[in-house]
């Protein structure tokens, strides 16, 4: 796959090298830094490229000490963190996208955000995200981003990501 912002037509987009798993939980924190209420995060990629990392780092510098588990099978889990309400979801199983109708992300987004793992499931039923992740696998310990969204994000792509 060839990493490029062409597909996107958000306000914002660009790419950013993860050279480590640590460089992920970095990103992951600084999402958790700028995180509101309504925001609803898109976590793509292939198996294995760090979604659940990715999103447990989020969660992590939100406040979430317990465990994370990847909602695989619960499809969705809800936190209560010290400033807000975050639903993570992983869609991978879904076998017809109006299933997504009863998840309750609208609700979600009215309470808190959302981290929607596998969001292609979704076919057109989720609204666009304000933050679009995509994970590329560059080799066993490296990844790549191209992230996209509103313009509130943009500092993301400003470092240190060790
Ligand atoms: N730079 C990196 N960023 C993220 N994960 C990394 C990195 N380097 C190595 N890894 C490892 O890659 C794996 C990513 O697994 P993870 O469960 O996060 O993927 P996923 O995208 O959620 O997959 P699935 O589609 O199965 O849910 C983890 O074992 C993680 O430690
Ligand atoms: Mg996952």
């Amino acid at each position: 796959m060839v990493s490029s912002c062409a597909r996107f037509s958000q306000p914002f987009c660009g790419v950013l090298a993860l050279g480590s798993l640590a460089a992920t939980e970095a990103l992951g924190a600084k999402i958790a830094g700028g995180l509101e209420r309504g925001d609803l995060v898109l976590l793509e990629g292939d198996l294995g490229a760090g979604k659940t990392t990715l999103a447990r780092a989020i969660l992590k510098g939100l406040g979430v000490s317990e465990a994370v588990p990847s909602p695989t099978f619960t499809l969705v889990q809800h936190y209560e963190t010290g400033r807000l309400a975050v639903r993570h979801y992983d869609l991978y199983r879904i076998e017809n996208p109006r299933e997504i109708d009863e998840l309750g992300v609208e609700e979600a987004l009215d309470e808190g955000a959302a981290l929607i793992e596998w969001p292609e499931r979704a076919g057109s039923r989720l609204p666009d995200g304000t933050l679009h992740v995509v994970l590329e696998m560059t080799n066993e310990t490296a990844r790549t981003a191209i992230l996209s969204g509103v313009s509130r994000w943009k500092n993301l792509l400003a470092g240190p990501y060790v």
